[in-house]
């Protein structure tokens, strides 16, 4: 069945080989006075600072660097703020990761209102106006860049947020795969296991549709396919488009028009495991993934398993259900660990004693155990499944 939905992505993607050389006439609409951010140095080592400055050199250009993956809000959110509203700021160019774009999103609300920008991050209060957002996009994995979302961290109180509106949807996203021939393979795998459970967190959902699941069993096949090709060759880009692709399609609503929302528990999980110890995304979700499997495994969700088993799998239908869905679980656990992740959380830094208190801190700023949610996890769940990634 599909269900009522309303669904607009503004975003104008301009993808492909050399994409960016629109760059000038799609910033220009916005004005001349620009605050390019970037992270740690990447785009330099890839020729792509070189690139933007020369594309952009009748603009008067403001630059903000040094962003970090889990961009903070202390310093990085804050020193951008400032620097829109010193320079006046018309658009803001994002030329990085996730990080860099979501940073960039968070500066983009934080520079049109006074007050303390943590307030709007946090949904206390909703934020009324935007400086535009272009982003040239350089890692295939959050999606960010057709979503509405960035996920901001206050390493003062411990919190990684993910705040959600629609002013900050970008007003364009250049995507050239070419540019993503530089990613490691960590973040490689790490970014398309961030998509896959983009995937997965919307799958585990109800009611859903044929038409629906076709499209996200399709995104994983291409994700799962596509990223060995990528580990093994970097540089191929049949595999590179198709990763940057369809992680963009991750998290705008797209993937489930009409279908039921899950309330994404394992990302409330992961964003708990970053603020606390500050590891990557991608790598969290893969080792939460089967263990969350394993704990909302019941009479109810094993038709999801099964169909995931039987149609992106190939698992034989007449086996019994559950021994499907453990096949299920046991597969993706396997493919991750294919992919280079390790799959323990302790092999992150994470330490068994802060179980306890990443449970409440779930449940209090994200909570997992509400009746609607398609599986509500509560403390003993949270606490379970934490302590089996570990
Ligand atoms: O800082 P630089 O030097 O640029 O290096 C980065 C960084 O060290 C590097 N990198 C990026 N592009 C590269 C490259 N290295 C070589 N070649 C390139 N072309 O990769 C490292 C990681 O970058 P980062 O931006 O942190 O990775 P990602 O894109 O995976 O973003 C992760 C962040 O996004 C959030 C995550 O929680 C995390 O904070 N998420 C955002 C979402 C959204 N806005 O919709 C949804 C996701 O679920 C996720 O929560
Ligand atoms: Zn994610």
């Amino acid at each position: 069945m599909i269900g009522n939905f309303t669904y607009n992505t503004p975003t104008k993607l301009y993808f492909g080989k050399d994409a960016v050389k629109d760059l000038p006439a799609v910033v220009g609409k916005y004005g001349r006075n620009v605050l390019m951010t970037y992270g740690g140095g990447s785009i330099k080592k890839i020729g792509l600072y070189d690139r933007v400055k020369d594309l952009l050199k009748d603009f008067h250009i403001v630059e903000l660097s040094g962003i970090e993956p889990n961009p903070k809000y202390d310093p990085s959110v804050l020193e951008g703020a400032r620097l829109c509203k010193e320079n006046d700021i018309d658009v803001i160019l994002s030329v990085g990761g996730g990080s860099v774009l979501d940073c960039s999103k968070a500066i983009s609300v934080c520079a049109k209102y006074d007050g303390e920008g943590w307030d709007l991050i946090s949904g206390k209060v909703k934020a009324t106006a935007a400086v535009p957002i272009v982003d040239i996009i350089t890692l295939a994995a959050t999606g960010s860049e057709y979503d509405m979302g960035c996920v901001i961290s206050n390493t003062a109180i411990n919190d990684k947020r993910g705040y959600l509106d629609e002013l900050m949807y970008p007003v364009a996203s250049f995507l050239d795969p070419e540019y993503t021939y530089s990613v490691n393979k960590w973040q490689t795998a790490c970014g398309t296991a961030d998509a896959i459970n983009h995937v997965l967190e919307q799958f585990f959902a109800s009611p859903h549709s044929m038409f629906n699941d076709g499209v996200m069993i399709s995104a994983l096949r291409s994700l799962m396919t596509n990223v060995k090709i990528a580990l093994e060759d970097p540089n191929d880009y049949a595999a590179r488009s198709e990763l940057m692709y369809v992680c963009s399609w991750g998290c705008n609503g797209i993937l489930a028009n009409g279908a039921g929302y899950s309330g994404w528990p394992m990302h409330s999980i992961e964003h708990a495991l970053s603020a606390y110890f500050d590891i990557t995304h991608g790598a969290g979700l893969a080792i939460i993934t089967p263990r969350w499997m394993q704990e909302i495994l019941s009479e109810k969700t094993v038709e999801r398993f099964v169909t995931l088993g039987t149609q992106l799998f190939g698992f034989d239908k007449n086996l019994p259900d559950s021994e499907i869905a453990q096949k299920v679980i046991d597969g993706f656990y396997a493919f991750f660990e294919s992919i280079g992740i390790p799959m323990h959380l302790g092999e992150l830094g994470v330490k068994a004693e802060a179980i306890d208190e990443m449970a409440d801190h779930i449940l209090e700023n994200d909570n997992t155990n509400e009746p609607w949610m398609y599986a509500p996890i509560g403390k003993d769940a949270l606490v379970r499944i934490l302590t089996a990634s570990m």
